[in-house]
């Protein structure tokens, strides 16, 4: 599938985009080892979080819907999971695998999880080497790249793990093994990361200690069933948040907006940059802070992004990408080397895609150097990942002519439905197979 959009127009109204894919996949995860039946409403029906929940329905985990983002999990407890008959097919996503690499460690049978041609190209080493310190055993293809084939019967054992990198995935991957090890699980990040499984672990009854950078959990442990209430995806916000601030005459109101403060990188970076943007209702819902953001069109100015926000905006450099070109003057980005090693080399993709529409995009080993101006016409290629296609969509509102978006069949994984809303606020685009 691709996407055409034609240039110009502007964003308008008040939407609400899906849930947060974050929240959404640990809401299946815990609901199926937790005691009892947990109620989910907001639940992202994209191929991600989908995937996540047909592991544990292949797992024999009785899962209702989704219907409407309302999902009810009866759990089968910290034991009850079954081996699945088949090597467990996780798709596009990283989340899935790193996190499941870790919940399964500590099962009495052996698991194996795959993924597509993308997933199979990520690095699995930074989760496979701390679980192998935990007592588990994980084989990788060459370069600790997907499958993982973990084994099972393995008594796990607690372990202090000081992260090299900054990723909630590798921590939530600890953590959750640690579920099921003897004794004490502590994880050390390096800058503050997504903190989504700590404050849900806690809502299902699982202390876990927050000490400065390292968490800790306590094994083996026992989930209680929860609610939960998934915001709407700041991430997926985030398209338009650029996209009202870069297109002349917008005013957009983004519902229900989850903003955990971990999260909260691309709101800072874009007031940094000038844009006008206000939190609206701040409310707490299911453990986590949401707000409806209103944002109006602003003249952006580049800027030195701080590096301590790169964790807190990881997943919205491409849009950010697209900010910087439409800002007055140099913005420079660095500290974001994780950029590398997404659903694609977002770094030299976004470059590339940037050069093709003329703009002054020079890719560096850790981030960019980006000088505003004109964005032209142009065909670009997503490499199948989510996030360029969308921030490409935007960069039509304030292109020179049509711009054209190559494989964009994945934007489902993270945001069914995106031509539709997009369309509806105001932007020019069409899909077509
Ligand atoms: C995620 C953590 C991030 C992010 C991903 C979702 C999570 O990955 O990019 O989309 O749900 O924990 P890293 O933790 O590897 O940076």
């Amino acid at each position: 599938m691709k996407f055409i959009v034609q240039n110009g127009g502007s964003l308008k109204g008040s939407i609400r985009v899906p849930g947060d894919k974050s929240i959404s996949h640990r809401s299946i995860m815990f609901g199926s080892i937790a005691e009892g039946t947990s109620h989910i409403s907001g639940f992202l029906e994209g191929e991600d979080s989908l995937n996540t929940l047909r592991a544990f329905r292949a797992m024999g985990v009785d899962i209702e819907g989704p219907d409407n983002g309302k999902v009810v999990v009866h759990g089968v407890g910290m034991h009850g999971l079954k081996k699945p008959g088949q090597a467990l097919d996780v798709g596009n996503s990283g989340t899935s695998m790193r996190l499941l690499a870790g919940l399964f460690s500590g099962l009495p049978f052996d698991v194996e999880l795959k993924g597509d041609a993308s997933l199979s190209k990520r690095p699995m080493a930074r989760v496979t080497r701390p679980l192998a310190e935990m007592g588990a055993v994980v084989e990788t293809a060459a370069e600790g790249r997907p499958p993982l084939k973990i084994s099972g019967g393995r008594q796990l054992h607690g372990m202090d793990y000081v992260m090299p990198m900054a990723s909630a995935q590798v921590k939530s991957c600890c953590l959750l093994a640690g579920l099921y090890a003897e004794g004490r699980t502590c994880v050390t990040e390096p800058a503050p990361t997504r903190d989504h499984t700590e404050r849900m672990l806690t809502a299902f009854g699982v202390p876990v200690e927050v000490k400065g950078s390292t968490m800790c959990v306590q094994g083996p442990a026992k989930l209680n069933a929860c609610d939960i209430d998934v915001p709407a995806d700041i991430s997926s916000s985030a398209f338009f948040m650029v996209g009202a601030s870069i297109a002349q005459n917008s005013d957009i109101t983004l519902e229900h907006v989850g903003i955990n403060p971990t999260r909260t990188g691309i709101i800072d970076i874009l007031k940094l940059m000038g844009a006008d943007i206000e939190l609206l209702n701040q409310r707490e819902a299911g453990g986590e802070p949401v707000a409806d953001i209103r944002i109006r069109s602003a003249q952006l100015k580049g800027a030195v992004i701080p590096e301590h926000l790169v964790p807190l905006a990881i997943d919205e450099f491409p849009v950010i990408f697209v900010a910087a070109a439409c800002a007055q003057g140099e913005t420079i980005i660095t500290g974001a080397e994780e950029l590398r090693v997404k659903e694609c080399d977002r770094i030299q993709v976004m470059a590339e895609g940037l050069q093709a529409l003329g703009v002054d995009a020079q890719p560096t080993a850790d981030g960019m150097v980006i000088q505003g101006g004109m964005i032209q016409s142009g065909t670009v290629h997503s490499h199948d990942d989510h996030r360029i296609a969308m921030a490409f969509s935007m960069a039509a509102l304030r292109a020179s002519g049509e711009i054209e978006i190559e494989d964009c069949d994945n934007v489902n994984t993270s945001f069914p439905g995106f031509v539709d809303l997009a369309a509806k606020a105001g932007l020019a685009i069409r899909s077509l197979k």
